[in-house]
């Protein structure tokens, strides 16, 4: 049965999507099956993976699909490499929360329409929005574990706390969502980061990644920093990320048995 994972900071431009795809890979090499879903309008993740032929079977349906038109997980995923699979998003997402805020137990269609496929993976990564809308707050109700994106920077602070309070509430409906904790984006070692990294102790980090610009042209690439540049100290740092986390969710099982 796959651990679920939501990767969520309400901010544009935390490095959640190039997380998601490298962690994937990483994941992947360790012989782990990988569901990615990608819940962002923008569809990065969905744009990271895929080829143009790929995309265009996308397009016959995505997750909007799933939300808006009782469509099944298994209509829409598609396979991207060995161990990986992703489930698409496209702009047509852009009209679900609307859509969502009237319907009775609008928080739960993630987790109903995961059921499908939990036995078909180890671990189901979900690609989160840029908001604390009711597509973040499915995807933590669909979730055993939340991931913190944290760019290292000043406001990062802001973001958590407000994060923090959305994750409280979906544990209201979700008893067995647990914060497994944060990775940091976008390190550049200079003491301005170093700064906001000490000051994240309170957080269990389970990676911190350096910016670089080969990470972003990897993605653009639509691989890892892995593949594109093997041997790269980001791919080394995502993979160390992807190992911290399975050691974090093999703990955090261990203690509540
Ligand atoms: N480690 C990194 N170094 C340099 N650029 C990065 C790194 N991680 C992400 N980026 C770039 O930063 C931008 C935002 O990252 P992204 O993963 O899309 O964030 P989010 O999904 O939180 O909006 C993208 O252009 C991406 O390629
Ligand atoms: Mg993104």
């Amino acid at each position: 049965m796959a651990t679920v994972i939501s990767f969520a900071m309400q901010k544009g431009g935390a490095g959640k999507t190039t997380t998601v795809k490298n962690t994937m890979v990483e994941l992947a090499k360790l012989n782990k099956k990988v569901l990615g879903i990608d819940i962002d309008a923008q569809g990065s993740l969905t744009i990271g993976c895929t080829n143009a032929i790929a995309l265009s079977k996308a397009k016959s349906a995505t997750m909007s699909d799933i939300f808006l038109n009782g469509a099944k997980l298994s209509d829409i995923i598609i396979p991207i490499e060995e161990n990986i699979d992703i489930a698409p998003a496209l702009i047509s997402l852009a009209n679900v929360d609307l859509s969502l805020a009237s319907q009775i137990a609008r928080e739960h269609f993630l987790r109903r329409a995961l059921t499908e496929v939990k036995d078909d993976y180890d671990f189901i990564l979900i690609d989160c929005p840029p908001s604390l809308s009711l597509l973040t707050v499915n995807a933590l109700t669909a979730s055993d574990f939340v991931v913190y994106v944290v760019q290292l920077e000043y406001f990062a602070f802001e973001g958590l706390i407000q994060l923090e309070k959305t994750v409280a509430q979906v544990q209201g409906i979700n008893e067995n969502l647990k914060v497994l904790g944060i990775i940091e984006t976008m390190s550049d070692r200079t003491n301005h980061t170093s700064d906001i990294s000490d000051s994240l102790t309170n957080y269990n980090s389970l990676g911190k990644i350096d910016r670089a610009t080969d990470v972003r042209d990897a993605i653009m690439n639509k691989q890892a920093i892995s593949q594109y540049i093997p041997g790269h100290k980001v791919a080394n740092q995502y993979e160390q990320f992807a190992k911290n986390m399975i050691a974090a969710v093999e703990l955090a099982k261990e203690v509540n048995i």
